[in-house]
C-alpha cells in the first residue's frame, strides 16, 4: 500500500510538471494572426516615435549618418565596440574600389564587472588604456607606421544615445545590465576623447555610432540593398534607413541623400499583442531596469536563459523531477543562454548533453530522461517565442518602409518588378543558435508569403559593429 501510495503521488507530481509546461506553453502562443498584430503595432509605433520625442516607447533616435559605405573607403581607421558582454578593438585597412578591405585585426577583451557598475572615469580609462596598448602593438608590427599623425576612430556605443551630430551624443539611460550612473547625460564621445588624451593616445572619435548602426554600415558596403540591420546579441535592436520626410519631429531636416538611418531602440518596444507570461513580470519586476525593455527581455541572449529557469524552477517546486539539486534553479541567471541552446541542440536519443550541461553546470545530477524531455520542451517554447516575435519586427519595419508586398507599386514594386530587399543581422543568439535562426527565418516567410519573401534576404554581417563603425569613420573623417 505504501508503494502504491508513492506512485500516486509521484504520478500526481509528474502531471502538475507537465501542466506547468502547458500553461507556459499557453501563454506564448504567437499564431499567426498575433504576430501579424505585432507587425502593425510595430509600424504604428514607428510611425508614432517619428512624429514626436516621448510620442513612443520606441525612441527613434537619429544618427546623423545620410551615407552608407559603399567600397570607395581607403586608409587605416580604428574601431572600439562597447556594449555586449566582451569589448573589443579593431584595425582595418581599407583599399577602396575593387579591393576592399585589405586587413583586419581584432582584440576581444571581457569587461571586469566592477566596470559596468563603476564610474565613466573608470570605465573609459580601462578602455583607453586598453585601446593605446593595442595601436602600440599594431604599429609595431607595422612597417609604414606614422606615430605623430592622428588616428581616426569609430566607436560604437550600444545603449540609447541622443546624437547631436555623427560624432557626438549623449547618453539617455543604460541597458544590458551596465549601470556606470554618471555616465548617463553626458557627451559618450567626448569622454572617451578626453581618457584617450590622458592615456597619451592621439586619436579623434569620426564616428559615435549603435552596434545596429554599424552592421548596417557594413551589410551596405557588401550589398547596396541593404536597407535595414537587426541585433540579436546580449540586447535587440534594429535600425534603417528613412527618408528624412517621414521624421516629422525633425522637420527641415536636410540630407544629400534624401534619408538618414534611425536607431529605432525597439528593445523598448511594447504592445499588448506581446504574449507575456508570469515568469517576463517576475523577470522584469526583479531586473535593475523593471518596465523597460520589454521586448528585449523577451528576445535578446541575456534573458533567454533566465526565462527557461524560472519555469524550470517553477516546476522543480511543484514535483520532484528535478531531486534535490532543484535550489540551483532559484539562482537568477544560473542558466545562460549558449548552454540552454546546448541542450536545446541535443540530438543524442538518449539527451546526453542536457543530462551533462544539468549535472556539471546547474548542479543538477540524476534527471530522468523523461524529465531531460521536458526540458528541451522548456527551452524550444521559450526560443520560438522569442524568433517569431523577433521575425513580426522584422517585417514591421519592412511595413513602414513598404517592402512587406502590402501595398502594390509602392510596396517596393519597381516597373513592376519586385525589389530586392536585405536585412543584415549580427549577433551570437541567430549566428550561433540554429533553432532560433530557424524560427526567425521560417516566421518571417510565414508572415510574408513566400512570394514576397522570396526578395527579402536575411544576411548574417559577421563583426558589423565594429568593421562597420571604421567604415562609418573614413565616410565622415573629413566632415569635422
Ligand atoms: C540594447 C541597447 C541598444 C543595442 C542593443 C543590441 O538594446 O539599448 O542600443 O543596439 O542592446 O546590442
Amino acid at each position: 500500500a505504501v508503494l502504491v501510495g508513492r506512485r500516486a503521488r509521484s504520478r500526481r507530481k509528474w502531471r502538475r510538471a507537465v501542466e506547468v509546461l502547458r500553461e507556459f506553453e499557453e501563454g506564448c502562443v504567437t499564431s499567426i494572426g498575433r504576430l501579424r498584430q505585432v507587425v502593425d503595432a510595430m509600424a504604428v509605433e514607428m510611425h508614432a516615435g517619428l512624429a514626436s520625442d516621448g510620442g513612443s516607447k520606441l525612441k527613434m533616435l537619429l544618427s546623423f549618418i545620410d551615407s552608407l559605405p559603399n567600397g570607395n573607403e581607403i586608409g587605416t581607421y580604428y574601431a572600439l565596440d562597447l556594449g555586449g558582454t566582451n569589448f573589443r578593438v579593431l584595425r582595418v585597412q581599407l583599399g577602396g574600389r575593387g579591393s576592399m578591405i585589405l586587413s583586419r585585426q581584432v582584440e576581444c577583451r571581457p569587461i571586469p564587472q566592477e566596470l559596468m557598475n563603476g564610474t565613466s572615469e573608470g570605465l573609459f580609462h580601462f578602455i583607453a588604456v586598453t585601446l593605446k596598448q593595442f595601436v602600440e602593438q599594431q604599429e609595431d608590427d607595422d612597417s609604414e607606421k606614422k606615430p605623430d599623425e592622428k588616428k581616426v576612430l569609430g566607436f560604437t556605443f550600444s545603449f540609447p544615445v541622443r546624437q547631436m551630430s555623427v560624432s557626438s551624443g549623449i547618453l539617455i539611460k543604460w541597458t544590458k545590465g551596465f549601470s556606470v550612473e554618471d555616465a548617463v547625460g553626458k557627451d559618450v564621445a567626448r569622454c572617451l576623447e578626453e581618457a584617450m588624451t590622458k592615456a597619451g593616445l592621439n586619436m579623434r572619435v569620426a564616428a559615435l555610432v549603435n552596434d545596429t548602426v554599424g552592421t548596417l554600415a557594413l551589410g551596405h558596403y557588401y550589398d547596396e540593398d541593404t536597407v535595414a540591420a537587426v541585433i540579436f546579441g546580449t540586447g535587440t535592436n534594429a535600425c534603417y534607413v528613412e527618408r528624412t520626410d517621414a521624421i516629422i519631429k525633425c522637420q527641415g531636416l536636410l540630407t544629400n541623400s534624401g534619408g538618414m538611418v534611425v536607431n529605432m531602440e525597439w528593445g523598448n518596444f511594447w504592445s499588448s499583442h506581446l504574449p507575456r507570461t508570469s515568469y517576463d513580470i517576475a523577470l522584469d519586476e526583479e531586473s535593475p531596469n523593471c518596465n523597460d525593455q520589454g521586448f528585449e527581455k523577451m528576445i535578446s541572449g541575456m534573458y533567454l536563459g533566465d526565462i527557461a529557469r524560472r519555469v524550470l524552477y517553477r516546476m522543480a517546486q511543484e514535483s520532484d523531477i528535478f531531486g534535490d539539486g532543484a535550489y540551483n534553479l532559484s539562482m537568477c541567471f544560473i542558466l545562460r543562454t549558449p548552454l540552454m541552446a546546448a541542450m536545446h541542440e541535443d540530438d543524442s536519443p538518449d539527451l546526453r548533453e542536457v543530462g551533462r550541461i544539468l549535472t556539471e553546470s546547474l548542479q543538477i545530477p540524476d534527471v530522468s530522461l523523461k524529465a531531460r524531455r521536458l526540458v528541451v520542451r522548456v527551452c524550444d517554447v521559450v526560443t520560438r517565442r522569442a524568433a517569431r516575435l523577433a521575425a513580426a519586427g522584422i517585417v514591421g519595419i519592412l511595413k513602414k518602409i513598404g517592402r512587406d508586398g502590402s501595398g502594390g507599386v509602392a510596396s517596393g514594386r519597381t516597373k513592376g518588378r519586385p525589389r530586392r530587399t536585405v536585412v543584415a543581422i549580427e549577433g551570437g543568439l541567430y549566428a550561433n543558435y540554429s533553432m532560433f535562426r530557424e524560427y526567425l527565418n521560417e516566421a518571417v516567410a510565414e508572415i510574408l508569403g513566400e512570394e514576397v519573401a522570396q526578395n527579402v534576404v536575411i544576411r548574417v554581417t559577421e563583426d558589423g559593429s565594429g568593421i562597420g563603425a571604421a567604415l562609418l569613420a573614413a565616410t565622415y573623417s573629413s566632415n569635422r
